[in-house]
């Protein structure tokens, strides 16, 4: 299978760092491509009609997508402990937090498509205000669950973990961890896993 992908992408991310933690990450090719919203790869459409990364293409063909798709795919294919959780409140609040983090992300990366695609003379303030009050809140919310946060992760934290990489990585100027110490200190113990410091974006 191949990853069609782009190393500075969050929701990348998300999938590489669950490939690493279950052992898939060598079965994966991958193939770099332009992953721009004004001018989407072909190598992309031709696979995702959104033009949208990631893609998994499987070895039959059929392409996957997006990354929560990819996610539960991939999470299906090892023998060890799974990060979708099957049933349960469990696996509701994995897929909860998941959707959470992806929003700040799907929020972050807007917002950075905004101050560096969009014209000057065409960018909203107000939107990107509210965008990155999207963000804010994200990440108070984040900071009330930090301290209980499960020893071994689940597919929502490292959708967590994702999003606070893209924010350090693209708004380190804004300075999350401000006022967030429990979050801070989640987050500072899991980049040290191998999976995030083998898929940190340079
Ligand atoms: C970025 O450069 O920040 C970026 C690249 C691809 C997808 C999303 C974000």
């Amino acid at each position: 299978m191949k990853l069609l992908f782009s190393p500075a992408s969050p929701f990348v991310r998300k999938v590489l760092v669950l490939a690493h933690e279950t052992g898939l990450g060598e079965r994966i090719d991958r193939e770099v491509v332009r992953a721009s919203p004004i001018d989407p790869d072909p190598r992309l459409t031709r696979r995702n009609p959104l033009g949208k990364i990631p893609c998994l293409v499987l070895d039959n063909g059929q392409a996957l997508y997006d990354s929560r798709v990819i996610c539960e795919y991939l999470d299906r294919l090892h023998g060890g402990r799974r990060f979708v959780p099957g049933d349960g409140q469990a696996r509701w609040a994995a897929l909860t937090r998941e959707a959470l983090a992806d929003g700040m992300m799907e929020a972050a990366v807007g917002v950075r498509y905004e101050e560096t695609l969009r014209p000057e003379e065409a960018r909203w303030e107000v939107w990107t205000t509210n965008q990155k009050l999207k963000i804010r809140d994200g990440l108070d919310w984040l900071e009330d669950e930090a301290a209980d946060f499960s020893a071994l992760p689940d597919i929502g934290h490292v959708a967590v973990a994702a999003a606070l990489g893209y924010l350090d990585f693209r708004f380190d100027a804004d300075g999350w961890r401000e006022g967030r110490p429990k979050l801070e200190a989640w987050f500072e113990a899991f980049s040290e896993r191998p999976s995030m410091r083998a898929t940190k974006p340079v």
